[in-house]
């Protein structure tokens, strides 16, 4: 068999190589032949594009770098040589997603040489994959060369849907953003693109080494362009290097479904084998964490009356992890330092506080089986952290800690760099060899993103690199799509520290108006979702104890063999399938809406008989009413078979499959009797609203008529949505489903309630965001009427605030609209008109195209004693009107 495909490629080659000798053109096929790669001169500027099953998903775009003290690399090459080659193979991974790696792909490898001047060759490398291409430049020579900018481009075939971050060079912790490429001005990697139904591509790096970060920006000069955007040094050159120079990989994922990208190897693949000989030492594990408390506001880092890290506290928790199965605990707060925060070798990196009693804490751990995993928070301070690295890793070692945190919390000293620079990336990696030496794990916060990495060094076991459950303790929080988004775009690059595992979501006493939006079943499924070879359980030990659901965390591997994902779309709901051994384990999670997902279980193999463990929503409850309150229960299936996973508004599932024992399955209940009634679950889910609604408030539950003039552009629009009726305050983002969108037109949006009302206001929220070109309307009015033919103007603005020059602040614009002084009666006609700015003005980026207007829910509160004052809110998600006074409470 082996041989017959060898023959079969070696024919491949041949023939290749017969038909490039008499064409300019060189194809590279992957070996199922669904992608071709193209390279190709056009007047001495190279080229690649790339089709999948024969349309074209990527045109002609560039290749080449602009230079600093040289000409630039970019015009004037001829091709001096090209090669093909193929391979295959296997290898196994210590620990991660898979067990082992199957690695299959063809390369042609280019050589250019520039016809006059200098004569320097530029070299390509492509490789062509099952699951997607990359392709990276070598620069032979021997002298210095300093790189203004790469010039790679990605060309698109057309205005594909994508969903990525800003390409911030400093921090990856932002919500993901849904625009079509034309609205689109940046975006970091792993970006992910919709091409047609049945294809999607994420564009990302491998083998980041020695370089900065590749983001991308728009290229103007060409339509759904994007290109390298590099992390600059203080002195604005991207890189500084001695040839001969490798680059990254720039990769570029092809999958049919969103959830197949989550099964690519490729970008390991693209990485060279373990430099670490002896692995024994690198581990996977759960870990919990004096880590919350501080977030919360409980606990200080610092030494002082809320301390954290106390040898008492410390104690406890090295007792919980023994008493509860989890095998390491981590520990912030420990070393002094705290206090000096922002200043320079402000971190002792070996002193513990005096109330953290350091060598009685490594005893009591060792002798309980507990890791103690460390703590290195720099705050930014890179060198201040390098003159301690070696010193404060031999100290771990010696006291049996295996896993360090790192972290990177605030502006890089000595400043002028940013956090992904080629400088950076240095640092992550002596880090890494560092710690390896010292046989020490990390976890980096404030990290690099992961670019594969970890093949090459197996102790780099995870990182943040994402806004990850810490905002949800002080920001407006992450809203529930971000984690249905983030297993196809942040996850692809590799495991993720998210810390999840929050089981109470209110943070009193600490503080008030905060709640996290989220069941604890959802909190259980990212334990599955969320892929962490490091997985931290992240709330206070008090709230696990006695708890049910822990048994789940106690359980669910954080090591695995095989991952499946059946997504289709993007940010509505995610599912994930992860094998460990025999057992499947499943998490399933929706946004904001409650939902029911059917699981397919076509990944459970043969005719066996399974029985499913299920953690589900309670019927009748939400994020905000009895969301501890787990549905724990046992069913039988075949393989194949649906789990119908019925989920609350910001909740999920749960699920662990295992081989039945013979006539297990006949003493339980089939798994689609999981509810008694699919379709009353969903009812009494759908009753609960994330942002601030009731049962029976709004629009929606008012029975009003929404009319509105001027339709708003239909791909700001996913399935039946009802934004403006829908009763949902949206946040910032299109992607929540609450947004409309106009381009350049205006907005009149009548209403009809079911009866009249007298009014207290009338809320209507609008999106400022000038990076992604949306404006505030130019002119807003409020009328009421009677009859719906006369009209009262109740309120009105001509100039709206901020339209007409960049400014930052807040994005989401909440106008209350009150009645004027005089103004009295019962009104059964709302209507909202919003003037759009039309174009964006001159000094615009988008100066001269369509302005986008966004609007989302009209609410319409009714004065104190009507019929529908009965509503319920989070204050947290309501608009607060103009006294302070919170729109909706009851
Ligand atoms: C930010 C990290 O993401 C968080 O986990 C940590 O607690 C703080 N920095 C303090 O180091
Ligand atoms: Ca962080």
């Amino acid at each position: 068999m082996r041989l017959h495909l060898l023959a079969i490629l070696l024919l491949a080659i041949l023939l290749e190589a017969c038909s490039s000798s008499t064409s300019k053109d060189r194809r590279l096929h992957s070996p199922d032949g669904k992608l071709a790669l193209a390279f190709t001169l056009m007047e001495g500027v190279p080229h690649y594009s790339l089709a999948y099953a024969d349309s074209t998903l990527i045109q002609p775009s560039r290749l080449g770098f602009e230079l600093r003290g040289a000409a630039d690399l970019f015009g004037g090459f001829e091709m001096l040589d090209s090669s093909s080659s193929t391979h295959e193979s296997s290898w196994d991974l210590p620990w991660g997603e898979w067990d082992s790696v199957h690695d299959h792909h063809n390369e042609m490898y280019i050589k250019l040489r520039e016809k006059a001047g200098l004569h320097r060759e530029m070299h390509l490398q492509f490789r062509a994959f099952n699951d997607g291409v990359a392709f990276r430049y070598h620069l032979p020579g021997k002298d210095s060369i300093f790189i203004l900018e790469e010039n790679t481009g990605f060309r698109f075939a057309g205005n594909y849907m994508s969903w990525s971050i800003p390409p911030d060079h400093d921090t990856y912790e932002h919500l993901y953003r849904r625009l079509p490429l034309d609205s689109l001005e940046g975006g970091n990697t792993p970006l992910t693109l919709q091409a047609h139904d049945n294809v999607h591509l994420s564009i990302h790096e491998a083998a980041l080494i020695d370089y900065p970060e590749m983001a991308l920006v728009r290229d103007s000069a060409q339509p759904w362009t994007l290109r390298a955007h590099l992390a600059p040094w203080p002195d604005g050159d991207r890189v500084k290097a001695k040839l001969p120079l490798s680059t990254p990989w720039r990769t570029i994922q092809v999958s049919p479904t969103a959830g197949k990208l989550l099964e690519s190897t490729m970008i390991l693949n693209l990485n060279e084998p373990s430099k670490i000989a002896d692995l024994s030492w690198i581990q996977p594990s759960k870990y919990i964490g004096i880590w919350w408390g501080m977030h919360l506001g409980k606990n200080t880092w610092s030494q002082g009356p809320k301390h954290g890290a106390t040898t008492d506290e410390t104690a406890r928790y090295i007792r919980f992890a023994d008493s509860a199965g989890v095998p390491a605990v981590l520990v912030e707060g420990w070393n002094t330092g705290w206090e000096r925060w922002g200043q320079v070798d402000a971190w002792d990196y070996v002193t513990p506080y005096s109330d953290f009693d350091l060598p009685y804490l490594a005893n009591l751990a060792q002798e309980k089986h507990v890791q103690l995993v460390g703590h290195h928070e720099t705050g930014g301070d890179v060198l201040g952290y390098e003159k301690m690295l070696d010193s404060a890793f031999a100290q771990c070692a010696r006291l049996g800690m295996r896993v360090v945190k790192t972290g990177y919390a605030g502006k890089i000293k000595p400043e002028g760099h940013v956090h992904h620079n080629q400088w950076m990336v240095r640092h992550y990696q002596r880090v890494v060899e560092i710690a390896a030496k010292h046989k020490v794990m990390v976890d980096a916060h404030e990290p690099i993103k992961d670019t594969g990495l970890r093949r090459t060094w197996p102790n780099f076991m995870t990182r943040e690199g994402v806004r990850g459950m810490e905002w949800n303790a002080w920001s407006a929080g992450n809203p529930p799509s971000h984690t249905c988004i983030l297993p196809f775009t942040r996850m692809l690059s590799g495991p993720l520290d998210y810390t999840p595992g929050i089981f109470v979501n209110t943070y009193e006493p600490w503080k008030d108006g905060y709640q996290l939006a989220s069941t604890r079943a959802r909190q259980l499924a990212y334990m599955v979702i969320l892929y962490s070879p490091l997985q931290m359980a992240a709330d206070l030990v008090e709230h696990y104890e006695g708890q049910p659901e822990w048994d789940f965390i106690r359980r669910v591997p954080c090591d695995w063999d095989e991952v499946r994902s059946q997504n289709e779309t993007i940010g509505e709901h995610a599912v994930v399938a992860r094998r460990a051994g025999e057992d499947w384990w499943v998490g399933a999670i929706t946004d904001a809406h409650a939902r029911l997902v059917p699981i397919q279980t076509d990944f459970l193999s043969g005719e066996t008989e399974w029985v499913a463990e299920i953690w589900a929503d309670m019927p009748n409850s939400s994020w905000y009413k009895d969301y501890g309150k787990t549905l724990h229960r046992s069913f039988g299936l075949q393989a194949g078979e649906t789990i119908p996973a019925t989920m609350a508004g910001c909740g999920g599932m749960a699920v662990h499959l295992r081989k039945a024992q013979p006539g297990e399955v006949a003493g339980l209940p089939h798994v689609s009797k999981l509810r008694e009634n699919d379709d009353a679950t969903l009812e009494s889910f759908r009753a609960f609203r994330i942002h601030g609604q009731t049962v029976k408030a709004a629009h929606e539950g008012q029975n009003a008529v929404l009319s509105v003039q001027d339709s708003a552009s239909s791909k700001y629009m996913k399935g039946d949505v009802k934004v403006l009726q829908d009763g949902l305050f949206a946040g910032m983002f299109p992607q929540e489903q609450g947004w409309l969108g106009f381009e350049g037109k205006d907005l009149v949006a009548t209403l009809r309630l079911p009866k009249a009302v007298e009014l207290k206001n009338i809320v209507v929220g609008f999106l400022r965001n000038h990076g992604s070109a949306i404006f505030l309307p130019k002119a807003l009015e409020f009328s009421v009427s009677t009859d719906g033919e006369e009209w009262t103007v109740m309120d009105a603005w001509d100039n709206v605030q901020y339209q007409d020059r960049w400014q930052e602040g807040p994005k989401v614009f909440h106008y209350v609209a009150s009645p004027l002084r005089g103004f009295q009666g019962e009104f059964a006609f709302v209507r909202v008109k919003a003037k759009a700015v039309g174009n964006a003005p001159a000094w615009h980026w988008h100066k001269g195209k369509p302005a986008w207007l966004f609007v989302n829910e009209i609410a319409v509160n009714p004065a104190p004693g009507t019929w529908l004052e009965n509503r319920l809110c989070n204050p947290r998600y309501c608009p607060q009107d103009a006294d302070g006074e919170l729109g909706y409470q009851k």
